[in-house]
């Protein structure tokens, strides 16, 4: 375990980057899935469960943190590791785009933003400087900036406008932050679906000399392509020497993709959301619970598999469950889905480092395909 952050590549394949990130807390091996823990938890998952399906680094939020339980008192309570009991890296994210998409009354402007909590009303400001206090005061390992994310499609100038803003906050969170050499904070590329402000902003930045960087605004509404596109142009803009964080993504399909256009970080919901939801990912493509041709399926999901959420119950059984709204039905499926992302990215790892992605890919989007009935 190293004093200092550090990132290093162990092995290329393509664009296709096999490293690790080494912190006091951990070391975590890319390219890498983050659970999300959006409030302490890593929803119907006991946090053991989630490391022993091999995630090296949760994620937290801070706009739920800072409404409930509070920053202060998480710090109080001697900060979200050991409130939560996860000794590992922990990854926040600013807020920014968590008050654009769940608070009400939001006036967002050069100095911040004031939104009004869902959960009970009252009024908050958060500025970069405060986002970056907040995330201290949680402890946490990795820390994002403070930006503004824009919904797709959305007008040029809006792009724009939101992006030139965003690396201003990135300048603000950099001073905020000062030096701390065991922790990180990363900055986040804007720009929407233009070519030439995804190029601006991942030079703005770059120039900044962070250690890591984020590319935000994907996955909000566009064609998985122009993901990718942007992806294209934005990478070769990067220092290859640092982290690449795809942040709210995605699908398997979107992580093995993105993966080989030069992503070395994921977070997402999906497999814990969808996972309660009734929804299953496997080697054989998505199933869906809810749905009656399993009421008397007495197959597991997959007989191979080494997570037991996987292997030893039946699909009756998780239709069941999951029509009766059982909680052991979102707990599953969630153990499931966390299992296959896991399973995916240690088998994303070893390919890039036995130079065959290309061929791991194809073997595995074949066998979303073909379906296992
Ligand atoms: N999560 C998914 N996309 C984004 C983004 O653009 N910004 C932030 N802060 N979080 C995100």
């Amino acid at each position: 375990m190293t004093e200092t952050f550090q990132f290093k590549l162990l092995a290329t394949d393509g664009k296709a980057r096999r490293g690790e990130v080494s912190m006091p807390r951990g070391t975590i091996r890319t390219p890498a899935f983050m659970p999300v823990g959006t409030v302490g938890t890593v929803k119907a998952m006991y946090l053991d469960q989630v490391r022993e399906l091999g995630a090296d680094i949760i994620l937290g939020n801070t706009y739920h943190l800072m409404l409930r339980p509070g920053a202060e008192r998480v710090a109080r309570l001697g900060g979200l590791h050991n409130f939560i009991r996860w000794e590992r890296p922990i990854l926040t994210d600013s807020g920014g785009f968590q008050v654009m998409s769940l608070s009400s009354l939001r006036k967002l402007n050069e100095q911040g933003v004031t939104f009004k909590s869902h959960v009970d009303g009252a009024l908050y400001h958060m500025s970069p400087e405060r986002s970056i206090e907040i995330q201290g005061l949680l402890d946490s390992d990795i820390q994002m900036q403070l930006d503004e994310c824009v919904a797709l499609p959305a007008e040029p100038g809006e792009i724009e406008r939101a992006m030139e803003m965003s690396i201003r906050w990135a300048e603000r969170c950099k001073v905020a932050f000062g030096d701390q050499p065991g922790k990180a904070m990363f900055g986040i590329v804007q720009g929407g679906d233009i070519p030439k402000l995804r190029e601006r902003s991942a030079l703005a930045l770059k120039e900044l000399d962070l250690k890591g960087y984020a590319v935000g605004g994907l996955a909000v509404g566009e064609p998985q392509e122009v993901m990718l596109d942007m992806l294209d142009v934005t990478c070769p803009v990067l220092p290859a020497e640092k982290p690449r964080y795809l942040m709210g993504v995605g699908t398997p399909d979107d992580i093995l993709k993105s993966v080989a256009h030069g992503i070395d970080m994921f977070d997402c919901v999906m497999p814990t959301r969808s996972g309660r939801h009734g929804l299953a990912f496997t080697r054989y493509g998505r199933i869906n619970l809810r749905n009656a041709r399993h009421a008397e399926d007495m197959r597991p999901l997959d007989e191979q598999s080494s997570c037991p959420a996987t292997r030893d119950y039946s699909r009756a059984y998780l239709h069941h469950l999951i029509r009766s709204n059982e909680s052991l039905g979102g707990m599953l499926l969630s153990w499931n889905n966390l299992a296959y992302y896991q399973e995916l990215m240690a088998g994303i790892r070893k390919a890039i480092e036995e130079g065959r992605y290309a061929d791991f890919m194809a073997e595995t989007q074949e066998g979303w395909q073909r379906g296992d009935l």
